[in-house]
């Protein structure tokens, strides 16, 4: 920590720093990269971050290590946690390629989701954080998706009559094997979306293209080509776009979860809530070369909050805001963490994000547990 006289003149120092002006966002990577995408994501043209930056590039790192004998024998000798760390890593090893997420998605949809994401891969745990971007860095990437979009030639408007075909050749051709269709087919494989999103996000064109042949549209594309013929491909886009999904409703909320009486100590919540998921965006920066993580040190679009919960004075700093803090992702879960065959619920969010952002919401439980200790007094 800096003392308390130098932190003052530091301070001192930025305010009396003139603000320039902010900076015109000159193109797409430079618009990406001020909303962190490329944490997660790959940003088209540019490098992938390494393995300090990117959520996405370490988690799949310390994977890649697990499985090299070699590698995994150096890594141990360097990091004592090193076994745990293999086990626990679980999030961001795949994220969707933006690359034919921009071939092929409407630009003026992905205008809507970022400023209010919804699950679109239930089988996925992980959603899109909610941003802190200006209106001005989400126009810039706006522009960007509008400007990357694949031109497809036009077919014929969606059709009544082709949709019992389609939905044969949804079974026969192997689409159910991968893609949650409503609550229509739930068995998806995590990285494809909930098809019954589509019609929101793309023009009946693109599907009918995409379906036809993904590689041609993007060759980032993960899915297949199977081969079809214009008819068939026609045919499912049809079931695609004017089936009934059958969406059941995420469930409504249960009773919040009330503070656990018997005593609880620090070391039982670190491991299972702080030290667990919320220290990998709210680092002490003193414990990790400098770094603090996007809830600490500022990211995603949100200015620098100061609040690091690697250690137990900096969880007590904020304890007053934690329960409501993780309360307000619960009710996030409707629409960021819902169960395959569910419908995203429509939902007024509040200013700030719940907690973890982006991430489902910590189990009852274990929010009981963290009620419980706060109301205890934060005992060590
Ligand atoms: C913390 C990790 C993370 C960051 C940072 C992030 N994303 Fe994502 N993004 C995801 C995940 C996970 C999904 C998949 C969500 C789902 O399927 O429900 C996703 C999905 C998307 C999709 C939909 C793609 C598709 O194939 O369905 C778009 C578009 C997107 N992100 C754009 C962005 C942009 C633009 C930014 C920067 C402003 C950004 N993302 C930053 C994790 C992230
Ligand atoms: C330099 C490497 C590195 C970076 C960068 C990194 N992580 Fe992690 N992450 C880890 C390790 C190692 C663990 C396991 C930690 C443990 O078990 O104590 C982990 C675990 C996690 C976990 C809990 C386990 C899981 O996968 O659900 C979450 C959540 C998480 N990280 C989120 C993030 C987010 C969000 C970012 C980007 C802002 C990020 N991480 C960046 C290395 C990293
Ligand atoms: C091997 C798994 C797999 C199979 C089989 C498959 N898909 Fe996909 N599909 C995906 C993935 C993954 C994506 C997301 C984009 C990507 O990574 O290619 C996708 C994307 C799509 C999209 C774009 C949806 C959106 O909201 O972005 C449509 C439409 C689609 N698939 C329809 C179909 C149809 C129809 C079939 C059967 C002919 C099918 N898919 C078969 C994996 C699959
Ligand atoms: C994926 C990254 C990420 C994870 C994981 C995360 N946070 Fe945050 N957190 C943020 C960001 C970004 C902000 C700033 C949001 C803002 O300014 O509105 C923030 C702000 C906060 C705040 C201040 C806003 C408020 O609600 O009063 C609290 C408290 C907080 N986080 C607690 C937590 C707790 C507790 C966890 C673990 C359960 C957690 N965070 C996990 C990124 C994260």
């Amino acid at each position: 920590m800096l003392p308390a006289v130098v932190f003052g003149v530091l301070a001192g120092g930025v305010v009396t720093t003139p603000v320039s002006e902010a900076e015109p966002i000159p193109a797409l990577a430079a618009a990406l990269h001020s909303g962190d995408c490329a944490r997660c994501h790959q940003v088209p043209g540019t490098e992938p971050l390494g393995r300090i930056d990117s959520c996405h590039s370490c988690h799949v790192w310390v994977k890649d290590v697990a499985g090299d004998p070699v590698r995994r024998d150096k890594a141990k000798a360097v990091f004592p946690l090193w076994e745990r760390y293999e086990k626990n890593v679980a999030t961001y090893l795949e994220v969707p390629s933006l690359e034919a997420a921009m071939a092929r998605l409407d630009p003026e949809w992905v205008r809507k989701y970022l400023k209010d994401p919804h699950d679109l891969r239930p089988g996925l745990n992980e959603t899109m954080p909610r941003f802190g971007l200006s209106d001005t860095q989400i126009d810039a990437i706006v522009d960007g998706f509008a400007a990357a979009k694949v031109a497809v030639p036009t077919v014929a408007p969606p059709d009544p009559s082709r949709v019992a075909e389609g939905e044969k050749l949804f079974s026969t051709k192997g689409c159910v094997g991968c893609h949650t269709f409503g609550a229509r087919s739930t068995g998806a494989i995590k990285m494809a979306p909930d098809l019954a999103h589509a019609r929101a996000r793309m023009s009946p064109d693109t599907a009918a293209a995409w379906i036809k042949n993904p590689k041609a549209i993007s060759p980032a594309a993960t899915m297949p080509s199977l081969g079809l013929t214009d008819a068939e491909a026609l045919a499912l886009r049809d079931y695609v776009w004017l089936a009934d999904p059958k969406w059941t409703q995420a469930k409504p909320l249960g009773k919040a979860p009330t503070p656990v009486k018997a005593p609880v100590t620090y070391a039982q919540v670190e491991e299972r809530v702080f030290g667990k998921i919320c220290v990998h965006c709210h680092m002490n920066p003193d414990l990790n070369q400098g770094r603090s993580g996007p809830g600490n040190g500022g990211g995603f679009g949100y200015p620098a909050t100061g609040i690091e919960l690697q250690t137990y004075e900096g969880v007590v700093a904020v304890a007053d805001r934690i329960p409501d803090a993780l309360l307000r992702r619960r009710l996030e879960a409707h629409r960021d963490a819902i169960q395959p065959g569910e419908q995203p619920a429509p939902l007024t969010r509040p200013a700030t994000p719940g907690m973890p952002l982006g991430l489902p919401p910590i189990s009852d439980e274990d929010i009981a547990l963290v009620l419980g200790w706060i109301e205890q007094g934060t005992p060590r």
